[in-house]
């Protein structure tokens, strides 16, 4: 298997990774785009498309949404769970960092990834949007999700899916305590009498959804090994496939090539980042159900 670091400095600056989480998502993403590959996209895409329906009917109907192939759709959620939900949410409706993409103007013009496509090549670094490099097939996938998104995002007449407070009230509580303490794990990292307690005194609503999604400030710590035996510890500063550093306890920072030494990271809130792809909606409803009984 051929490893590509597209994202690494991102994603370990954003969320503290630990380097094998990185390397199976990006394998995942590989497998994915080349089964994609396999998939002319170009031949289904668009099937309504705007260009192709009148606009004759009643005034202020819109033409129809574009269609994309599921399994397009599909692989477009699974990179943008990695690459953009930090940011934008999981369901491209705007996160605490990202805009909403579901109501972008931007959006709303783009024509097969024309405009998507280059913010998403270019960034925008001076505002906060980094630069990704990814390939055709997997941009034409983002676009596909993206797009998906704004279609069921616009059929719900303008609610925005994910911050209604409504939403966060549909869950069940006993569904939520049996996720928490069984499929979802969290019991083995939380405990709602220890370190959850009184949670949603301290984060309402969607504050409390985002601090669940995105665990924001929880730090990564990592342990150098050097050649000669001697190991440094301290709060991981950066690390790529070329570079680890860390601030030690006395707030010096220090690097090494990744080459010279060995180096464990512990990132407890990675477990999150993992199981972003994992949760369904209704998980999130019943958790946040839960969560929000723990105050
Ligand atoms: C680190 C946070 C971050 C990540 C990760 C991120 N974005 Fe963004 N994105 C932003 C910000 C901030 C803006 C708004 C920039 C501005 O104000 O011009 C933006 C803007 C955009 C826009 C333009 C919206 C408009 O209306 O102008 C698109 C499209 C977009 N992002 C798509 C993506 C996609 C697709 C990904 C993943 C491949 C992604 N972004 C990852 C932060 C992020
Ligand atoms: C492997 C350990 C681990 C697992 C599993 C885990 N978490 Fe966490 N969680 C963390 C860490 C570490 C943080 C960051 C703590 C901090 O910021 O103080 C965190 C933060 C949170 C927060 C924010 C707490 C705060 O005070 O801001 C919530 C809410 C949360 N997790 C809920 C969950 C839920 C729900 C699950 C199961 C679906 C889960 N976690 C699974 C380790 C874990």
């Amino acid at each position: 298997m051929k490893l590509r670091f597209r994202r690494t400095g991102l994603s370990v600056s954003l969320l503290g990774l630990r380097i094998e989480v990185l390397i199976s998502a990006v394998a995942l993403v590989s497998s994915l785009s080349s089964a994609l590959g396999q998939n002319p996209n170009t031949a289904t895409q668009n099937p309504n498309g705007p260009l192709q329906t009148p606009s004759v009917g009643r005034q202020n109907e819109r033409p129809a949404p574009p269609v994309f192939p599921p399994a397009q759709v599909q692989s477009g959620n699974s990179l943008f769970q990695q690459n953009c939900a930090f940011c934008h949410g999981r369901d491209a409706g705007g996160g605490e960092t990202g805009p909403d993409l579901t109501r972008s103007k931007l959006v709303a013009g783009d024509m097969n990834g024309d405009k998507i496509g280059a913010v998403v090549r270019n960034g925008r670094p001076d505002k906060g949007m980094p630069r990704f490099s990814l390939p055709d097939t997997d941009i034409a996938a983002l676009v596909a999700f993206i797009q998906t998104q704004k279609t069921l995002s616009d059929s719900q007449n303008g609610k925005r899916r994910g911050v209604d407070v409504a939403d966060l009230q549909t869950g069940s509580v006993e569904a939520g305590r049996e996720y928490f303490n069984g499929a979802g794990a969290c019991s083995s990292c939380h405990s709602p009498k220890g370190d959850l307690a009184g949670i949603a005194r301290r984060f309402e609503g969607l504050r409390l959804e985002q601090r669940m999604l995105y665990p924001k400030d929880a730090s990564a710590k990592v342990k150098v090994t050097l050649r000669s035996g001697e190991s440094v510890s301290g709060q991981l500063a950066y690390v790529d496939e070329f570079t680890v550093a860390l601030r030690d306890p006395s707030g010096r920072y220090q690097s090494w090539p990744t080459s010279d030494v060995k180096y464990a990271v512990d990132a407890p809130a990675e477990a999150h980042a993992a199981l972003l792809g994992k949760y369904t909606d209704a998980d999130i409803h019943n958790l946040m159900a839960y969560l929000q009984t723990l105050r």
